[in-house]
């Protein structure tokens, strides 16, 4: 018992010291995180709160920007103030950046972005997150296998989209886009859902009434999204995933989202990885030690649908496989 008390004092000591001797030597981090709108987003958080903990050797300063970009610039200026040795900026929308990211330059203060992009300025030393035009075709190459499989005469689409401005929405609205005009399908409508559940079962309550009887796949940009879908799609009496009227897929592959895929909610997922952090800290590190990191970082994403239809997609040239969703499958995600 005494022994066990001593390891929990010395144990306690070590955590003290830890925090408070090297205090000083916690490298500041502020990150500016989109908000809280989704699985994904949450995931996100967790990681990067793990990664930047005061065990590994930071002091995170965490902003949620609750999806205003007005309260996200004032988020990246209140770090510049509070001298924070690096930023870390999870851009809502992709332009109305250069003036802050000069900024920053300004006070010496290097930053990095992840998961969404910033298209309107480079001031920046590195990027680490997803290819969401990829995304995009990966889904309309995919739709294309499973429509010639499954003797689909017309394709009409109803897309939910994320966030307007973000590039998650804009990369996986062109992606799938390329591909429904070579094909010649029709997009019925394309509005915002805001990346949230809510947003998701708004505009699906509206579809319903103004299309009813005449879509046949339903594109949701994110899980949440097509969490509400499903719920307004219930209460119009339209049957939904493989064994239903429509076809019904969605972004980001999160647990809940995979249950659902495998249980036949869901026909497809289009994975968008939410672990980024671990690389974010990694391109820290070697600013750290006065190293230049790569500009971009990729994150790896695959595809996943209920039925062995489709084996494999072929985007920009590339075969790439698609993973028929099991039980074996879902135990071994991360996220
Ligand atoms: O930027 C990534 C996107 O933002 C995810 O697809 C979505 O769930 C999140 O809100």
């Amino acid at each position: 018992m005494k022994k066990v008390l001593g390891v929990v004092a010395c144990a306690a000591v070590a955590t003290s010291m830890v925090m408070g001797a090297n205090a000083e030597d916690l490298i500041k981090v502020g990150f500016a995180q989109v908000g809280h709108e989704s699985d994904w987003r949450t995931a996100s958080t967790k990681s990067a709160q793990e990664v930047f903990s005061e065990e590994n050797g930071y002091d995170l300063q965490f902003v949620d920007c609750d999806n205003d970009s007005a309260a996200q610039l004032e988020a990246v200026r209140g770090f510049i103030e509070q001298d924070v040795d690096y930023i870390i900026i999870d851009p809502i929308v992709a332009t109305g950046w250069d003036t802050v990211l000069t900024e920053c330059e300004d006070a010496g203060i290097p930053v990095v972005v992840i998961d969404r992009t910033i298209d309107d300025s480079d001031k920046y030393v590195s990027w680490v997150g997803s290819n969401f035009l990829t995304e995009g075709k990966a889904c309309g190459e995919w739709l294309k296998e499973y429509a010639a499989a499954k003797g689909m005469d017309e394709v009409n689409v109803l897309v939910i989209e994320g966030t307007n401005g973000s590039s998650a929405q804009i990369g996986r609205t062109d992606g799938f886009k390329e591909v429904a005009d070579a094909e010649g399908w029709t997009i019925l409508d394309s509005q915002d859902g805001d990346f949230t559940q809510a947003g998701g079962q708004e505009v699906m309550e509206s579809y319903c009434k103004s299309y009813e009887g005449q879509f046949n796949v339903v594109i949701c940009q994110n899980d949440n999204e097509a969490f509400g879908a499903m719920d307004a799609m219930k209460a119009a009496g339209v049957s939904y995933g493989p064994e239903g009227d429509v076809v019904l897929v969605s972004f980001d592959g999160n647990k809940p989202a995979m249950e659902s895929l495998l249980a036949g909610d869901l026909t497809a997922v289009f994975e968008c990885n939410p672990l980024a952090a671990p690389t974010v800290e990694a391109v820290l590190q070697q600013l750290q030690a006065g190293e230049t990191p790569e500009k971009e970082t990729y994150m790896v994403e695959g595809w996943f649908a209920n039925e062995d239809v489709v084996s494999s997609i072929t985007i920009d040239g590339e075969e790439q496989p698609v993973t028929q969703m099991t039980d074996e499958v879902l135990a071994n995600r991360a996220y």
